[in-house]
């Protein structure tokens, strides 16, 4: 339920951007390192052609959002040098860590966008996303700020449209509350099939999982992780299938 009286949709960022004052190290970093790296919203304007924002065209592009400090994003662009990163995150003391690991790693793969994921996403082209990573997304637990949560049937359309046909969309949460709510509003959408068969699907990670800091905060804080993976359905299957159940979709 969007909250009485506050602006929703793509741009409106409910957590923080800004912390305490960088490390002049990591300042001077940030600002050497952010214009050379970063997709500004003058770029959203022009049709957006992803695999062109790197420097060697990609293979295909993943995008996270969210990406915190950027230790996933940056193993995962160390891992898979033919693919093109795009990290998302409004929050700048986390970009500037994740640009440490750029700099560090000396990754010539990663893009950043510091905003609401939502307008990049929009930005996009049809079916240029190859994956997405949500990973412990704020749980937003009060049911009274569950329009916060970025979960929700715009984001998901979003995504939807940016993926291709069998991409795939990994979310992972401590919170059951959001693991429920996520199940719920994808159950709801034809897009996304929930790949898991057995419990260990979604309590065990993924055999290329990196751990993400919040992720280990929790697990020492004794909560348990839950790892959901979605394909992207191949949209004439998916029309397919809503044809064949009028009634329910
Ligand atoms: C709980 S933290 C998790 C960070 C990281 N994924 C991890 O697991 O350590 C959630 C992050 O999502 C970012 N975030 C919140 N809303 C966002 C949005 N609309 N678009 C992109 N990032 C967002 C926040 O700034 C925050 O850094």
């Amino acid at each position: 339920m969007p909250e009485a009286g506050r602006p929703t949709g793509p741009g409106r960022l409910f957590g923080r951007r800004r912390g305490k004052k960088l490390r002049p190290a990591r300042q001077a970093l940030f600002e050497r390192l952010l214009p050379r790296l970063a997709i500004t919203h003058a770029d959203l304007t022009a049709p957006l052609q992803p695999r062109q924002l790197f420097p060697a065209c990609p293979t295909e592009v993943w995008l996270e959002v969210g990406c915190g400090a950027g230790e996933h994003l940056a193993t995962q662009a160390a891992r898979h040098p033919q693919v093109g990163f795009i990290a998302v995150e409004p929050y700048l003391a986390g970009l500037a860590r994740l640009l440490a690991h750029v700099q560090e790693r000396g990754l010539g793969n990663v893009r950043v966008f510091a905003d609401d994921a939502a307008l990049l996403l929009a930005a996009l082209p049809e079916a240029s996303l190859a994956r997405l990573f949500l990973l412990f997304p704020d749980p937003w637990p009060k049911s009274r700020h569950a329009g916060r949560r970025f979960v929700s049937p715009a984001n998901i359309a979003l995504a939807a449209r940016a993926l291709r046909d069998g991409a795939e969309w990994r979310i992972a949460t401590d919170d059951m509350g959001y693991c429920r709510w996520t199940l719920r509003q994808l159950a709801d959408r034809d897009a996304f099939l929930w790949l898991a068969d057995t419990a260990d699907d979604w309590r065990q990670p993924p055999a290329d999982w990196v751990p993400t800091r919040y992720e280990q905060k929790a697990r020492s804080a004794g909560r348990a992780c839950v790892y959901l993976r979605f394909r992207r359905r191949a949209r004439a299957c998916a029309g397919a299938l809503r044809d064949a159940r009028p009634g329910l979709l």
